[in-house]
């Protein structure tokens, strides 16, 4: 998908997915975010695509709900919320389920929903001009679908104290909360991204796809019976599996593994 709201580019193995509603500092609505959804189902679905970047057209990365859009869904029934709210939901799980990995360029502030993109994200670049805020009690409001990836990413104590005040915190912050994980100059922002790209893509993409379903599953979850045996059952089908195979096969014998040419 290709719309004017949202940019997709392949370049190789990589796509890019650019939010691209700069004078709005892309704020998503309904519509972008049915097309974000759309976009990121596919690419999850297209064994070319190896790595995902997400980031924004212009000075912001995003500025998250449309308060246009928020404004006339307040006249809405309930129902009719709950739908909506729904559909924001399974982008921010469609993209924090994506079976590849994902990387935030953030590329400027990023508010509200904005926060919860670069939390669902595997990784985030950010350059120091990034500022962060979960500014939806100013509003009124609770950023509500996008915590539990906001303290997945920062924990509840930190996600406690800017969801009740709503106050910026700048890039070397969210670097120190985990919110992303490198910040370099606006001009270096490229060179850091596609580096990372680069680790990423000398890694099997099977291995990753299944290494992020095994944090999702054992985060957070007491280490009982159930989830050793479920780790060592995982283990086990990836040593047997063609990547698993290839991959030690390729150690042993000094050579680089099939999925890197
Ligand atoms: N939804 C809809 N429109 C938005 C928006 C949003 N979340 N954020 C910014 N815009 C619009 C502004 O209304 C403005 O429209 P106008 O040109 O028709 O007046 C335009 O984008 C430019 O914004 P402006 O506020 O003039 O730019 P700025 O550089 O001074 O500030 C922000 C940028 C992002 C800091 C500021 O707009 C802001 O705080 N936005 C709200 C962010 C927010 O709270 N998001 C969470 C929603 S739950």
């Amino acid at each position: 998908m290709n719309d004017a709201t949202i940019r997709v580019e392949r370049k190789g193995k990589v796509a890019t997915v650019t939010l691209n509603r700069p004078d709005r500092h892309n704020a998503f609505d309904d519509a972008l975010i049915a097309g974000l959804t759309e976009t990121l189902e596919g690419i999850g679905a297209d064994p070319a695509v190896r790595v995902v970047v997400l980031t924004g057209a212009g000075k912001s990365f995003s500025a998250g709900a449309d308060l246009g859009w928020m404004k006339r869904m307040a006249g809405y029934t309930f129902d009719q919320n709950m739908a909506d709210a729904r559909g924001l939901a399974r982008l921010l799980s469609t993209l924090d389920r994506l079976p590849k990995p994902t990387i935030a360029r953030v590329n400027g502030p990023a508010y509200g929903g904005g926060v919860g993109l670069v939390a669902a994200c595997d990784l985030a670049i950010a350059q120091p001009e990034a500022a962060f805020s979960l500014t939806e009690v100013k509003l009124g409001l609770i950023p509500a679908v996008i915590s539990p990836y906001v303290v997945a990413a920062i924990g509840p104590r930190a996600a406690r104290r800017y969801t009740l005040t709503a106050q910026r915190f700048d890039a070397e912050t969210a670097l120190r909360l985990g919110l992303v994980h490198e910040v370099v100059a606006a001009d270096a922002l490229d060179d850091a991204v596609s580096k990372t790209v680069d680790t990423l893509l000398a890694n099997g993409p099977q291995a990753m796809a299944a290494g992020k379903a095994l944090i999702g599953t054992v985060a957070n979850r007491p280490i009982d019976d159930a989830v050793i045996e479920d780790t060592a059952r995982r283990i086990a089908e990836c040593r047997a599996s063609p990547e698993g195979r290839e991959g030690v096969s390729a150690f042993l014998e000094k050579r680089k593994p099939a999925w890197m040419s």
